[in-house]
């Protein structure tokens, strides 16, 4: 193992230094044990963080992950890396360690010697290295072992390694904590956001009486300073009240008014620049900087979800954590043109299923104005199987550590998080078995605690897919826990499909509600079956009624206040959950490339009003006799539609929604009235197939303003490479 250059860290001269630690480390896949520190028995390669070592591998059907988690490698991995720190840089502080999540099973060594366990693969962590690193220049060893082996251990593709960045900062021994600003919210109207900022200080425990002589004589104070979205001053705040909490920190707390903010909006992202800097003496000893933005956020049991006051259906999407074939390391310019898309589909707000999310996704929701629901867990003491593909692995998970994790991982997420304007939602679960259990009202009630201590004002949900089931359904009382009960595929049950949740509704008036999770019109793009087909139990619809029974619970969401919203199942492809040779789940409107797929357009034509758009499927080289009778779908937002095959019309078609009625008089309409002949949300005409040209018009105003051609397509020509955005 060559070390090159052998960088040194922390060399400059600000009260904190952050450097990024993703460089220059080494690898090795291998189910050894080494001895942290010692030269290494085996051969170590140069990796990059963040990395995934089960991309790396051929995708295999033998796989211990089977096809719950992608049929890909897992097992054990190393990783070394030799660094320096600048002599000069400790200066009476603190070096700290930083991971934002390794999957999963983490172990830590500096020098040989032991930092410690993290468990779950999607919270950071982090350690105080000072008493165990050199910081005199010479070398240090970090030697990280991640075990991924306990396997099958997920649902869907988890990946293995450090899979997110890594940092190492130095700070003063007075310093601000890990994710230690809070810039609580609790009432934001367009007059004022009235904020009550805690900050929690550090002290290292050398030096616990000095701090706390320090802090009774008013000498340590915390300063806030807020900008505004273009950069100005609003805020300037200093608070030498400090309460020492545990002996090792000091928790500052501020009420500060913030006069008539430029709401954080989904038209209208604005976001704020927290800056706070801690002083001892007069002398600055650390300056920490937070994007955050102010808004309201309520869910009211008759009206839905209200955004600032005003009613706002939430148009979601569930989307799982890997960025296709950049498995679990994914870039964020990757979620960037995803979420870019996705919002241009209309979608308003994303559920991070099944875990807490990359920080750099929740960034970019934040900045785009995306709403999130922030999702802890998918499992909590009773294990679910993960044995999709294979009946010959016994499922592993969560459940074996939630006993001793939970605490932990739910407030290191809720710390983390905490200052995202979009989050709307804290979800402490996704279709927990406990849910129908005696006691597991017990555990909701928990872990909702421990929501509510941490930031009162979010609601807490978790995602229930047994509300109406049978042989057993959700038990009243774990309901009951939930500020707003999360609805998984409201409509699966029986007759219920048509009463979807108004039973519910009369008998738990009080009840908030939203669907969590929602079948989405998914599908291999460009693969359009036919007739019904059945596969080891699973139901595949032809692709013409697919949007039939997506729409039937769009529109009664669509038109019912008090369901503040649908998050549909899954706005992007995702690895795993797979049957081989599949590798990934095919429910998503976007694919692994971030390609669009047919239904993305049906929710564009709905979700999207304003500018015109016409969409028409199925691809036009189908595989039948001429003559043959296919039906070619149409997703529009124009009044109505007309298809051409090989320039012949086919008819005018229109559906109901939005309609419009009668306007200033009994008969008089302000547009001539369009026939409509269909309830559902889509457009469809049986055309007897012949191959050649089929063409989509979208009218508005009798206007023919859009149109949307297929081909028959003659053999592949050439492929064509381009980059999403030049940087
Ligand atoms: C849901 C579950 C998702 C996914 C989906 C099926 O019940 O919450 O994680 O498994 O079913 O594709």
């Amino acid at each position: 193992m060559r070390h090159g250059g052998l960088k040194m860290y922390l060399e400059t001269k600000s009260v904190r230094q952050v450097e990024n630690f993703n460089l220059d480390w080494f690898f090795c896949h291998t189910d050894c044990d080494f001895t942290p520190g010692e030269p290494p028995t085996k051969d170590f390669r140069p990796v990059k963080l963040p990395h995934d070592w089960s991309m790396e591998y051929p995708f295999n059907e033998n796989a211990d992950s089977c096809g719950s988690g992608g049929y890909v490698e897992t097992g054990v991995g190393w990783y070394r890396k030799v660094f320096r720190i600048a002599p000069e840089a400790l200066n009476d502080g603190r070096v700290m360690i930083h991971f934002e999540s390794a999957y999963m099973n983490t172990q830590v060594w500096i020098n040989g010697k032991y930092l410690g366990r993290h468990v779950y693969g999607y919270t950071p962590f982090g350690w105080d290295i000072t008493d165990v690193a050199n910081h005199d220049g010479s070398e240090n060893i970090i030697d990280v072992k991640v075990d991924n082996s306990a396997q099958p251990s997920s649902r869907w593709y988890s990946g293995s390694g450090i899979t997110r960045n890594v940092w190492i900062y130095g700070v003063k021994r007075l310093h601000v904590a890990p994710y230690g600003v809070w810039v609580h919210q609790p009432e934001v109207t367009k007059e004022q956001a009235k904020l009550i900022v805690e900050t929690q200080v550090c002290m290292s425990s050398a030096d616990l009486s000095d701090g706390d002589k320090a802090l009774k004589a008013g000498k340590i104070c915390v300063e806030t300073c807020i900008y505004t979205p273009d950069g100005t001053l609003c805020v300037q705040e200093r608070t030498q009240d400090g309460r020492n909490i545990d002996g090792e920190r000091i928790i500052f707390t501020q009420d500060i008014c913030v006069k008539a903010p430029r709401l954080w909006d989904i038209s209208d992202p604005a976001l704020y620049k927290v800056k706070t800097s801690v002083w001892e003496n007069e002398e600055l000893q650390d300056e920490v900087e937070l994007m955050t933005g102010f808004m309201s956020a309520v869910f009211d049991s008759n009206k839905g979800f209200l955004l600032n006051g005003k009613r706002v259906k939430l148009n979601g999407v569930c989307i799982h954590h890997d960025g296709g074939c950049a498995g679990a390391a994914v870039h964020p310019q990757i979620w960037e043109r995803r979420l870019e898309k996705l919002k241009n589909m209309g979608a308003n707000a994303v559920r991070m299923s099944h875990n807490p999310p990359d920080p750099a996704l929740l960034d970019l929701c934040d900045r785009m104005g995306l709403l999130v629901m922030d999702e802890a867990f998918d499992e909590w003491r009773i294990l679910k199987s993960k044995e999709l593909g294979s009946n010959t692995h016994e499922s592993r998970g969560y459940s074996e550590w939630f006993d001793s994790c939970h605490e932990q991982d739910l407030r290191t997420m809720l710390m983390r998080d905490r200052n995202h304007p979009g989050i709307i939602l804290w979800s402490i679960g996704n279709e927990v078995p406990e849910q129908t259990a005696a006691q597991g009202y017990l555990t909701a009630r928990h872990l909702r605690d421990i929501c509510k201590e941490m930031d009162p004002d979010r609601a807490v949900t978790q995602a229930n897919d047994q509300i109406c089931a049978e042989p057993a359904a959700a038990t009243q009382e774990f309901l009951d826990e939930l500020d707003v009960v999360g609805y998984n595929y409201v409509n699966r049950w029986r007759t219920r499909a048509e009463t979807l949740y108004d039973d519910d509704k009369r008998a738990n008036p009080g009840w908030c509600v939203i669907g969590t999770e929602n079948s989405s019109i998914g599908g291999v793009r460009g693969k359009y079956q036919l007739g019904m087909q059945e596969k080891a139990g699973w139901w595949k619809w032809p692709y013409y009624s697919a949007p039939v029974a997506v729409g039937r619970l769009l529109r009664f969401t669509m038109t019912h206040d008090y369901v503040a919203g649908d998050f549909m199942w899954t706005g992007i492809d995702y690895l795993g959950e797979a049957h081989w040779p599949g590798r990934s789940s095919s429910a998503g409107v976007l694919d692994t490339c971030g390609y669009e797929k047919d239904g993305y357009y049906f929710y564009q034509s709905i979700w999207k009003q304003r500018e015109p758009m016409a969409h028409l499927l199925p691809h036009w080289n189908m595989d039948v006799e001429k003559g043959t009778i296919i039906q070619a779908l149409g997703y529009t937002n124009c009044e109505y539609a007309e298809l051409f095959l090989n320039g012949r019309s086919y008819g005018k078609k229109a559906y109901s929604y939005p309609a419009y009625g009668m306007t200033q008089y009994y008969g008089h309409f302000d547009k001539e009235p369009i026939p409509v002949n269909t309830d559902n949300l889509f457009l469809s005409w049986d055309v007897p197939y012949e191959p050649g040209c089929i063409e989509l018009v979208g009218y508005r105003d009798g206007i023919d303003v859009v149109r949307h051609t297929v081909k028959t397509a003659g053999t592949p020509a050439a492929i064509r490479v381009t980059c999403f955005r030049q940087r």
